[in-house]
């Protein structure tokens, strides 16, 4: 019998934007993930820490090729998974009222399918027929009114021209130390009811 939509396995990719392995954010995403796989969702985590990604150098190199990076590195496979995924999930503590490094250059790499959505007005999801869903974690130290403002605004920015909607965020002020999301009444349970909602 042919594939249906419905039938479909959703494709999740689960990107750690924290340097600090194991810490807060990262616990949340492991949560997150669970929930998703729970809901029977085919789960791909990556760790930008651990991964070859420059910064974008406004080279322009993407426009000369149609909408391919000239920057030779991990990206390449990643815009890839970024075209063909369903659901996604991105997690980074707040550094200097932003996301990290890791995950900025990662998203300011996004710039060649920006080419592709804004300059060649062509499709960047590689399975149009899906729905693509998007959401944000985060936790910071401070207790801030604006503290995940700028990256909330990133993230939609980013979300917008992967032509993925930005489904909702989950983030907690207040959380400094390695395991301190742990001791939170109800963060974990929070993030893997996150995964669950975000497949199902
Ligand atoms: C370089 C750096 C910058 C930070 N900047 C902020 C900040 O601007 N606001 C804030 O509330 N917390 C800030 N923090 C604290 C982290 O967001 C916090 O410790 C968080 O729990 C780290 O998450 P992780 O365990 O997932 O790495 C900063 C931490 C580092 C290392």
């Amino acid at each position: 019998m042919a594939e249906t939509t419905q039938a479909k396995k959703l494709k999740v990719l689960v990107i750690a934007g924290s340097p600090r392995r194991g810490g807060n954010t990262d616990r949340l995403l492991d949560q997150a993930a669970a929930g998703a796989a729970s809901q029977g969702g085919q789960v791909k985590q990556i760790v930008l820490a651990d991964l070859d990604i420059s910064p974008c150098l406004h080279c322009d190199g993407c426009i000369q090729t149609g909408g391919i990076c000239v920057i030779e590195d991990d990206m390449q496979w990643i815009h890839n998974d970024l075209r063909e995924y369903d659901r996604f999930i991105l997690a980074s503590p707040i550094f200097f009222m932003g996301i990290t490094a890791q995950a900025k250059a990662m998203i300011d790499r996004c710039q060649a399918l920006w080419v592709i959505k804004y300059r060649l007005k062509l499709p960047i999801a590689l399975n149009p027929q899906m729905d693509r869903k998007g959401v944000f974690i985060s936790v910071g130290a401070s207790k801030y009114d604006n503290l995940f403002q700028g990256s909330i605004a990133t993230l939609k920015s980013w979300y917008v021209t992967l032509d993925i909607k930005y489904s909702a965020e989950l983030v907690f002020p207040g959380i400094e130390n390695y395991d301190a999301v742990s001791k939170h009444p109800t963060a974990l349970k929070d993030a893997f009811a996150l995964g669950q909602q975000l497949v199902s």
